[in-house]
């Protein structure tokens, strides 16, 4: 197909890192995915309801939820829709080609600041929960703008800095470290976006939570969507001995509701676009 350019070198060590760990999530993603479900559906809420987009891409598709239900959604409109699911993890494109292998997609590993596509050959980019785990935001905008069509669209989720706020907190309560990843200000995407070289439609935030019976189930649910990958400067997680464990799973405690243990997430839904050639 003539919008995929070969593929190119998946990056660094950090990326690489990145890349093992949802590839080792991939079989018991969908399983423990519900939070991220909640989010891909609001996330093809967001798309403009009218656009009957013919090359969509979806970038970190995971298993591929988010561009399968849009490809499923075109062909039951009968309007034809060449499908792209690209992901860093070699796994998770594994898996996704075999959940969806009835369905005209293609599947590419790849990385989000560097897209195997051509020059202005895509109708729709999109992206759940995958932009949070790239090295700069910027660098996606860019290609982003540069692969889209004039008039194309871009929506993405991505989480900001509350999230994971109580697993943050407990492990600071531990050994005074943060142990987890840190995610973007709402001002510091908002300065993103406003530098981008697309047309900025909305930036919304809202408040996500999964609810688990006790520490260990919070714990067990984060490492099996992958996202317990802490990159670099964050911290030191993974290095932690089993008297630090117990003493993290009391302090996860302290969050208890009488829903269980939260994780929080604080989501972004953002939608842009190229600006059409005679703007
Ligand atoms: C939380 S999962 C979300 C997957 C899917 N979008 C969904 O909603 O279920 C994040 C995905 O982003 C991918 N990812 C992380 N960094 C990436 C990068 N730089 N380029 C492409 N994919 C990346 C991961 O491998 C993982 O599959």
């Amino acid at each position: 197909m003539s919008v995929i350019r070969m593929e190119r070198s998946l990056g660094d060590a950090r990326q690489r890192r990145i890349a093992r760990n949802f590839s080792r999530a991939a079989s018991g993603y969908d399983a423990e995915a519900r939070l991220q479900r909640e989010v891909a559906d609001l996330l093809i809420q967001a798309i403009p309801q009218g656009i009957r987009p013919k090359t969509v891409l979806d970038v970190g598709c995971g298993t591929g939820y988010v561009i399968a239900a849009l490809a499923q959604r075109a062909s039951q409109q009968g309007t034809g829709m060449t499908g792209i699911g690209l992901d860093i993890a070699p796994g998770m494109i594994e898996s996704a080609r075999k959940r969806h292998a009835a369905l005209p997609i293609h599947w590419i590993v790849g990385c989000a600041e560097r897209l195997p596509m051509a020059d202005a050959s895509l109708d729709l980019v999109v992206s759940s929960l995958a932009l949070q785990w790239c090295d700069s935001l910027d660098a996606v905008l860019i290609e982003a703008a540069r692969v889209l069509r004039p008039g194309g669209w871009l929506a993405f989720t991505t989480l900001g800095d509350e999230s994971l706020s109580e697993l943050r907190e407990s492990w600071r309560r531990v050994d005074g470290e943060a142990h987890v990843n840190r995610f973007m200000a709402p001002s510091d995407l908002d300065a993103i976006l406003a530098a981008a070289r697309l047309c900025l439609h909305r930036c919304d935030w809202a408040t996500h939570r999964t609810w688990h019976a006790d520490a260990r189930s919070a714990l067990r649910s984060l490492k099996r969507i992958g996202a317990n990958t802490v990159t670099a400067r964050s911290g030191q997680a993974g290095l932690a001995g089993r008297g630090r464990m117990i003493q993290l799973q009391r302090e996860l405690e302290t969050h208890r509701h009488p829903r269980g243990i939260p994780t929080s997430y604080r989501v972004a839904t953002v939608l842009m676009q190229r600006q059409s050639s005679r703007e």
